[in-house]
Parts: C-alpha cells; sequence; structure tokens
C-alpha cells in the first residue's frame, strides 16, 4: 500500500491511469456528462469555490470518522454510488467495490443496470450494500426485481428520480459506445490498442445488464436494450413512492433531488431519506452544481432529515466540503470507476484510504472531531454571516 500511495497520492493520479488504460469508448462512457459537459465543470468549480476555516490550538484532538446514517454504523461518512454498466469500465467491477465495501465498512450501492445482479453482490457486501432501482413500467417485473434485491440481503432502496428519459450523451455517442458492446471494427482496434482491458474483458465476458436481461430474453437482442430503455424511464410521478413503499419494507431514499419543493415532497411523500445529486453532470447540462443547492435543501427539510450528496466529489476535502454545507453523507462515483480501472482491486482499496486520510486531514485543520462538526468549519458567503460590533 505505502508504494501504490507514492505512485497515486490522490484520486487524479488514478484518474490518470484509468484513462491511458481503457479504450476511448469505455472512457467517454466514464467521463462523459451531457451536452457541452457545463453540468460537469460547474459541480467541479463550485465545489472548489467552498472554503473552510482552519483553526488553531485546538490542542490534542481524537478524531473518529465513524457515522450513522438510516441506523447503519458505517466507519466513514462516504460511500460508493451507483453505476450502471461498472463491468465495462472493469471486468467483475461490481464485485470488486462490494467487497472493498464490506472490508472498509462502508455502503455500495448496486444499480440495478450493473453488469451483476443482487444474488451474487449482496453476499459479497455483507450487509454494506443499497440496491439503486429505476421505477419501472411493468409493475410485474419492479415487483420481481424489488423482491430479489431484498431476499439477496439489500435493506435500502435507492430510487433514481432524474431520469425520466435517458439523456443525450454525445461524448459517448462519438466514441461508438454501446451497451452490450458490440464487435464493430472501430472498437476492435480500441480493444487492440488497450490489452490489459481486453484480456481482463476475456477472462470474465462480454458485460450484459444481468439483473435485467432475463426479463426480455424473448426480445431480439438488436432489440433488447431499446426495451430494457423504456421500461426503466416511465417518467414516475410522486405516488410512486407509495405504490415502492408498498412492496419494499425496507429504507427508501430518493436520489437525484436538485429543488426544494422536491425535497419536501420526498419528506411528505415518506421518503427515509433524499440523496441530492445532478447524477454526475450527466441529465441536464443547464443544470445548477449539486453543491450549490445543497444548504438550501438542507434549509428546507430542517436539521434532522437525511441527506446524502454527490456529484463533482473528488478528495476527502470535497467529502468535508458536502458535509459542512448540509450533508449526512457523501457519495462518489466516478473516483471509484477511476481507481478500478487504474488497477482492480488494490487501487480500489487505495481509492477508500486516500479520501479517508484526505478527510482525517482536512478535519485536523479546521477542529474537527466528527464528521457532524464539520459545519461550523463553512466560511459563510460574504454577505450571510452576522456583522461582528468592533
Ligand atoms: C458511468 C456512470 C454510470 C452511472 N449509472 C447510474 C445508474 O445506473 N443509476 C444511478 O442512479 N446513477 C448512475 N450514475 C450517477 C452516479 O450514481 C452518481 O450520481 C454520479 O456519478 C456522481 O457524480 P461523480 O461521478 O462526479 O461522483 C452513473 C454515473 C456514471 C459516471
Amino acid at each position: 500500500m505505502a508504494e501504490l500511495i507514492s505512485s497515486f497520492p490522490a484520486i487524479s493520479d488514478l484518474r490518470a491511469k484509468a484513462r491511458r488504460r481503457l479504450p476511448l469508448f469505455a472512457r467517454e462512457f466514464m467521463e462523459a456528462g451531457t451536452g457541452l459537459d457545463h453540468a460537469v465543470e460547474r459541480n467541479a468549480a463550485d465545489l472548489a469555490g467552498v472554503q473552510l476555516s482552519p483553526r488553531a490550538m485546538r490542542g490534542p484532538v481524537t478524531r473518529d470518522l465513524s457515522t450513522s446514517f438510516l441506523g447503519q454504523d458505517f466507519s466513514v461518512p462516504f460511500g460508493i454510488a451507483p453505476v450502471g454498466g461498472t463491468g465495462m469500465i472493469w471486468p467483475g467491477g461490481e464485485k470488486v467495490l462490494a467487497g472493498i465495501a464490506a472490508e472498509s465498512n462502508l455502503p455500495y450501492t448496486l444499480a440495478s443496470v450493473a453488469t451483476q445482479t443482487p444474488e451474487t453482490i449482496g453476499p459479497i457486501a455483507r450487509g454494506r450494500g443499497w440496491f439503486q432501482f429505476y421505477p419501472m413500467a411493468d409493475k410485474e417485473i419492479q415487483k420481481d426485481v424489488l423482491s430479489r434485491a431484498h431476499g439477496a440481503g439489500f435493506e435500502t432502496l435507492v430510487v433514481t428520480v432524474d431520469v425520466p428519459m435517458m439523456s443525450r450523451r454525445e461524448r459517448q455517442m462519438r466514441a461508438g459506445f454501446q451497451m452490450p458492446p458490440r464487435l464493430t471494427p472501430r472498437m476492435l482496434l480500441q480493444a487492440l490498442l488497450h490489452p490489459s482491458w481486453t484480456r481482463a474483458v476475456l477472462q470474465v465476458g462480454r458485460p450484459e445488464l444481468a439483473t435485467l436481461t432475463p426479463y426480455f430474453a424473448d426480445v431480439a437482442a438488436a432489440e433488447r436494450m431499446a426495451e430494457i430503455g423504456r421500461q426503466l424511464h416511465p417518467e414516475p410521478a410522486w405516488s410512486e413512492v407509495e405504490c415502492i413503499r408498498a412492496i419494499w419494507p425496507g429504507k427508501i431514499i430518493l436520489k437525484g433531488i436538485m429543488q426544494c419543493d422536491d425535497a419536501r415532497m420526498a419528506v411528505a411523500e415518506g421518503a427515509d431519506a433524499i440523496w441530492v445529486s445532478n447524477h454526475g453532470g450527466r441529465q441536464l447540462d443547464a443544470a445548477p452544481s449539486s453543491i450549490s443547492v445543497l444548504p438550501g435543501i438542507r434549509g428546507a427539510v430542517g436539521k434532522d432529515f437525511p441527506i446524502i450528496f454527490d456529484s463533482g466529489v473528488r478528495s476527502g476535502l470535497d467529502i468535508a466540503r458536502g458535509l459542512a454545507s448540509g450533508a449526512d453523507f457523501v457519495m462518489l462515483g466516478r473516483p471509484f470507476l477511476y481507481a478500478l480501472a487504474a488497477g482492480g482491486h488494490d487501487t480500489a482499496q487505495l481509492c477508500v484510504r486516500i479520501l479517508r486520510d484526505e478527510l482525517e486531514n482536512v478535519m485536523a485543520q479546521v477542529g474537527a472531531e466528527r464528521p457532524a462538526d464539520l459545519p461550523l468549519a463553512l466560511v459563510k458567503p460574504k454577505g450571510t454571516e452576522i456583522a461582528q460590533v468592533a
């Protein structure tokens, strides 16, 4: 680990390695936002603008990063966001990340459009697995998928509500990305130029949407993805929460809330938590950064309602920024893909180590003993502080 950390001291180093190892279509799938990537850029720029105030002379402080969220105790206040098609980035990637989550005692969210099933991942995650779900048009399939996930040991359901329609991911289109991958001459050339990725794929087999594909076995292979896409994004209404609540016995988190009114509705409809996210800038290029809406949403739902935050987080410092701005828990998507593609299990483990070390270091700089102390360190934007009388 010591040797690895000197090669990859930060997430940006893992990203650089991942970009070299992946063929273009997989790289663009991992990195793409939508449109001109303005929302991706805003996520990064606005996070960088969040300032924390250093504290001096606090004496020796015992720091404790452990955090309880929705009744579960985790060793750190961060975890792994759902990524559909993770097996495209690194074959068997979902298994690696679920194992890291279990070892590190942090949550791993398995996407319903992952390349591994809940039955495979549940036992590996050992209670740290959350299951991500898109409301489906066919309610019989919906019921079956949810009952499979719960039966496989997933007790927390993440319902993603910010994909009323698949967005246009132009970078992916230009790179010729398709799921499942089809061997065109262009993809073959890219694969040959990236032998370590190709070797790994050949060992595991072609990635498929393992959980959902069996329901569409009688649809012609060429039509199957389009049919799954139609099933997954039927533009749900708020009544969907009640419908899912009737069949899901565990906690429900709504992912993709970006507005105070929607946050209040989520509370009123009985969600157990909300997940403030602009989907890593992948849905609406005009969306505000999720860090910029987080303090307002915290104000709208009150200080005790559980909030998760993601989009643009690339360091332990960014995790601290999210926690200081009103989140109880922070999730990361692409950083764990960079880590997987950079070197599989060991670099994924290193990713957790980097984020943890950075977060602990930031907590030391600002005199925070626990993640919940971080809001005290937030430097409020000018004009919002109460004037000091000399
Ligand atoms: C390649 C890729 C695939 C994703 N697939 C899903 C998905 O299937 N379901 C979902 O709710 N979010 C999905 N997301 C969004 C992530 O869960 C998360 O919200 C986002 O990546 C956070 O931004 P970050 O990548 O900047 O950390 C995906 C993100 C990426 C990069």
